[in-house]
């Protein structure tokens, strides 16, 4: 069987060599995608021809919009770590006044063997993908740590090196419930299209549940969340980024401490083009024992819950 995972990270990168190991989602795609991205202007890589024909040619992703103000999503964060051979650029959402949730694979497939990241930054309060120090808004991280395998293990806690004076986060789930909302909507400055170009703004996408079990989801079930249908989906550099259910007013009325954080965005195939494919997201009612473990160890905040 051949998949394309497509890794929803961004990482610009220097040199190509590099890329070809992991191959995270630039203009090329892997078969089975992370959603993280590189360099968007990283050369294409001819064998994935045939998965680029099952791509729609032109659709907008994923049948998002943009996002119209930030003070809806004060937690959306932007992850830029530094590795030897370019930034990876992920989403990461904020849940205490210093720390951040991310997915493992924005570490783990950006850095190489015994490579450390040289820094990890998170990007709070603006619309704009390109963000700068002189904005303000970019907080500079003391200590990480991440699960190494994209299919058993892809999260990631970040702390900051001093709190925000933020007043809302995201909530983090209490039990599965929410793990099969009717809608989540997802956020995050990825490629519009399979082939498209990474959002300059961000985005945000509703997502239908998809049960797992069901025919198009059907891998790995315990460890992910399938959320789209290919029309409406995340794609390369959403990474990390936040699957979010809404309060009980829906996704159009729910505010922004109302939301809870069920998932963070992994992989999918051909950002969900392919057979139109639902999304996988880290199921994180599985995982809170081992992200809250990892705050203690990081010295962070432990959010409220
Ligand atoms: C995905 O869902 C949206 C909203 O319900 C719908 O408009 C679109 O046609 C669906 N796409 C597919 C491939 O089913
Ligand atoms: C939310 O608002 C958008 C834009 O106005 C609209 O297209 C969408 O149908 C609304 N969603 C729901 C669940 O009401």
């Amino acid at each position: 069987m051949r998949i394309a995972l497509s890794f929803l990270l961004t990482v610009p990168v220097a040199t190509s060599s590099a890329v070809q190991a992991f191959r995270p989602i630039t203009e090329e795609v892997p078969r089975f995608s992370s959603l993280m991205s590189t360099n968007p202007d990283a050369p294409g890589d001819s064998t994935r021809q045939d998965d680029l024909r099952h791509s729609p040619a032109s659709t907008r992703i994923v049948g998002g919009a943009e996002v119209a103000n930030i003070n809806d999503y004060p937690w959306m964060g932007r992850l830029r770590i530094k590795v030897k051979k370019g930034e990876a650029l992920c989403g990461a959402t904020m849940v205490s006044p210093d720390i951040a949730i991310s997915a493992g694979h924005c570490f783990s497939e950006a850095l190489g063997a015994n490579e450390t990241p040289q820094s990890v930054k998170v990007d709070l309060g603006h619309l704009d993908a390109d963000a700068s120090d002189a904005q303000g808004t970019t907080f500079t991280a003391q200590g990480w740590k991440f699960g190494t395998s994209l299919m058993n293990d892809d999260w990631a806690v970040v702390r900051l090196t001093s709190p925000l004076p933020m007043t809302s986060y995201v909530k983090l789930p209490q039990d599965t419930t929410l793990d099969h909302a009717a809608q989540f909507r997802a956020l995050g400055w990825g490629k519009t299209s399979y082939t498209g170009p990474l959002a300059k703004k961000l985005r945000y996408v509703d997502l239908p549940y998809v049960k797992p079990g069901s025919e198009k989801c059907n891998e790995y079930i315990d460890n992910f969340i399938c959320a789209g249908n290919g029309t409406l989906a995340t794609c390369g550099g959403d990474s990390g980024g936040p699957l979010l259910a809404p309060g009980p007013g829906g996704p159009n009325s729910t505010s922004p401490q109302e939301w809870t954080l069920v998932g963070t965005t992994s992989w999918n195939y051909a950002c969900g083009s392919r057979d139109k494919t639902p999304g996988r997201y880290l199921r994180l009612s599985k995982y809170l024992p081992t992200i809250k473990k990892a705050i203690t160890e990081l010295g962070g905040t432990m959010p409220q819950s």
